[in-house]
C-alpha cells in the first residue's frame, strides 16, 4: 500500500486544497516529529526521538500513515501489526486542518492496510480526558473496554 496516495475525504471549504495518505518515508522524520509537537495529545508518553522514528520506519515501511497537502505533512497515524494485533498510534492532525475528515481517512487508510494484513480488530490507545480523540473514536465506531487497563514497565 506504500507510495499508493489515497484522496482525502474533504469538506466543500477545502475542496481546493487535495489532501492524500500515503507513507512516511525517512526523509519525513524530522516534520513527523514537528507534526506531533504541534498537534498530538502528548501527555503521559516519553518524549518522542528521530531515532524511534527511523526504528519504526526501517521495521515496518507501511506503519506510519500520513496525510499530505502540497508536500507538507498536516496528519498522521500508526498503524502497527505485529502479526497478531492491529495497533493504532499518533492519531493526529494539524490544528488548522481539523474536522476537514481527515483523521476519518487516515483511519480508512489504517483500516485497508490491516484488512490486507488479516486482521479482524483494531485497539487504539486513548487518554481517559481526550474528549476530542473520544469524538472521533467514537464517531469511528471504537468503543472504550472498562474491563482493560495497560500495565507498562521500562525495558531495562
Ligand atoms: C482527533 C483528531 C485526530 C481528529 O482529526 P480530524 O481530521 O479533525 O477528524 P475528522 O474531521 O476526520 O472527524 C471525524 C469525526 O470525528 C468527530 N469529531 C472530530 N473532531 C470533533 C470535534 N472537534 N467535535 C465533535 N466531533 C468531532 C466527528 O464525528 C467527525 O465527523 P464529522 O466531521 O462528519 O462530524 C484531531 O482533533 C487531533 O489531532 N486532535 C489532537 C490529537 C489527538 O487527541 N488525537 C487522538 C489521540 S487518541
Amino acid at each position: 500500500m506504500a507510495g499508493r496516495p489515497r484522496a482525502a475525504r474533504l469538506s466543500a471549504t477545502s475542496s481546493a486544497r487535495i489532501v492524500c495518505i500515503d507513507s512516511a518515508s525517512l526523509s519525513d522524520v524530522a516534520d513527523l516529529l514537528a507534526l506531533w509537537e504541534a498537534a498530538a495529545e502528548n501527555e503521559s508518553r516519553p518524549a518522542d526521538t528521530a531515532d524511534a522514528v527511523r526504528i519504526l520506519l526501517i521495521r515496518d515501511s507501511d506503519a506510519c500513515l500520513v496525510a499530505r497537502q502540497g508536500g507538507r505533512i498536516v496528519g498522521s497515524l500508526i498503524a502497527g501489526w505485529d502479526g497478531w494485533r492491529a495497533h493504532l498510534y499518533r492519531l493526529a492532525v494539524h490544528p488548522g486542518m481539523r474536522r476537514q475528515g481527515i483523521g476519518r481517512a487516515l483511519l480508512d487508510a489504517a483500516a485497508a492496510r490491516f484488512r490486507s494484513l488479516g486482521a479482524t480488530r483494531l485497539d487504539a490507545m486513548v487518554l481517559e480526558g481526550n474528549e476530542l480523540g473520544h469524538m472521533l473514536w467514537r464517531a469511528a465506531g471504537f468503543q472504550s473496554q472498562e474491563e482493560w487497563r495497560r500495565w507498562v514497565t521500562p525495558l531495562r
